[in-house]
C-alpha cells in the first residue's frame, strides 16, 4: 500500500530500526526495490532525484511508483530525493507524491529555514511528509581538506533550531558520508550524531550510504539512523551484472532476456541491505 513518509519512519524512529530509500528512475529499479520489500517484509522508501524526474518523466514515473506501490503487500511511500527546485517539490505534491525532501542546504541557514518552512506548510496541508538537510552532504569526487569536511558537517544547535522554525517530519544531516563510490573507507562522526539524536528526537537521515562498511551502518542505526539512501550500490549491481551477462551471451538481443536478470541482481543487494538496517519483517 502507498502510504506517507512519516507513517513509515515514526515506527522506525519508535521501534530503532531503519528503512531503505532506493533510487529508481525507470521501471525495473522499481521492481527491484518492490520485489525485495515484498520477499523480505520490509517497508521501503522508494525515491526519485530530479535527474531521475528529467530521465523518466514526472508523470510516468509517478504512475509506475504508484501503481505498484498500490498493489504492494507492505508499506511504500514515494518520495522526492534532494528536491532543490522549490516548484518541482511543488509539482510531486500535485502528482500524488507522499513524501518530499526540500534540500536547500546549499543556502544560509536563515534562507534554508524560509523555504523550507513554506513547503511544510503546503506539504502538510496536503497530508505529505518533509524531508529536509542541514550541513552539506558532498560528492565523493569533492576536493575537500579535512577542516573543510568538519565545518560541512551537521551543528547541532543549527539542526535543533532548523527543525523547532521549521516543522520538518525527518532530517539529512552530514557526519561524514558522501554521495557516489568512495575512494577509502568513510570516517562516521558517530558522536555528532548521538548528540544531535538526543536533542532533536525525530527521524535521522543519512544520505550517501553506499559503500559505508555494515559495522558503521549498524552503529549509525543503533544511534537514530531510521531513513537510509541507496543509490550508488543499486546502479553498481545493475551495470555487474549487465556487464556479465553480454559478455557471457554475445547473441542475447531480447531486452528482457538482458534486464530481467539484471533487476534481479539489484533486487539481491536491496534485500540485502533491508536485512542489515533492521527494517526486515517490520512490514
Ligand atoms: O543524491 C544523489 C542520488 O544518488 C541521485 O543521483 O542526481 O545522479 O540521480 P542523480
Ligand atoms: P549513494 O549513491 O552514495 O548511495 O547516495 C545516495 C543518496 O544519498 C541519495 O540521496
Ligand atoms: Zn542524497
Ligand atoms: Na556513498
Amino acid at each position: 500500500m502507498l502510504v506517507t513518509g512519516i507513517e513509515i519512519l515514526k515506527k522506525a524512529h519508535k521501534e530503532g530500526y531503519a528503512v531503505g530509500a532506493f533510487n529508481t528512475s525507470n521501471l525495473e529499479i522499481t521492481q527491484a526495490i518492490v520485489e525485495a520489500a515484498e520477499e523480505t517484509k520490509s517497508p521501503v522508501i522508494i525515491q526519485v532525484s530530479e535527474g531521475g524526474l528529467k530521465y523518466a518523466g514526472i508523470e510516468t514515473i509517478s504512475s509506475i511508483v504508484r501503481t505498484m506501490a498500490e498493489k504492494a503487500s507492505v508499506p511504500v511511500a514515494l518520495h522526492l530525493d534532494h528536491g532543490t527546485d522549490f516548484n518541482t517539490v511543488m509539482k510531486c505534491l500535485r502528482n500524488g507524491w507522499t513524501s518530499v525532501m526540500m534540500d536547500a542546504s546549499k543556502l544560509p541557514l536563515e534562507e534554508n529555514i524560509k523555504v523550507t518552512k513554506t513547503v511544510v506548510e503546503i506539504a502538510h496541508g496536503m497530508g505529505v511528509s518533509v524531508e529536509a538537510e542541514i550541513g552539506k552532504i558532498g560528492g565523493t569526487e569533492d576536493n575537500i581538506t579535512v577542516d573543510e569536511r568538519e565545518a560541512a558537517m551537521t551543528d547541532p544547535e543549527e539542526a535543533l533550531k532548523f527543525a523547532k522554525e521549521t516543522g520538518i517530519d525527518y532530517l539529512a544531516i552530514a557526519i561524514g558520508t558522501a554521495h557516489g563510490p568512495y575512494k577509502g573507507e568513510p570516517k562516521l562522526d558517530f558522536d555528532r550524531l548521538k548528540k544531535i539524536k538526543e536533542m532533536l528526537n525525530i527521524p535521522l537521515v543519512l544520505h550517501g550510504a553506499s559503500g559505508v562498511p555494515e559495522e558503521a551502518i549498524k552503529k549509525a542505526v543503533s544511534l537514530g539512523i531510521n531513513k537510509i539512501n541507496i543509490d550508488t550500490d543499486i546502479r553498481q549491481a545493475f551495470a555487474r551484472r549487465l556487464r556479465e551477462l553480454i559478455e557471457k551471451d554475445s547473441e542475447v538481443y531480447d531486452p528482457r532476456k538482458i534486464l530481467g536478470p539484471c533487476k534481479d541482481a539489484m533486487k539481491e543487494v536491496i534485500k540485502q541491505k533491508m536485512i542489515l538496517f533492521g527494517a526486515a519483517g517490520k512490514a
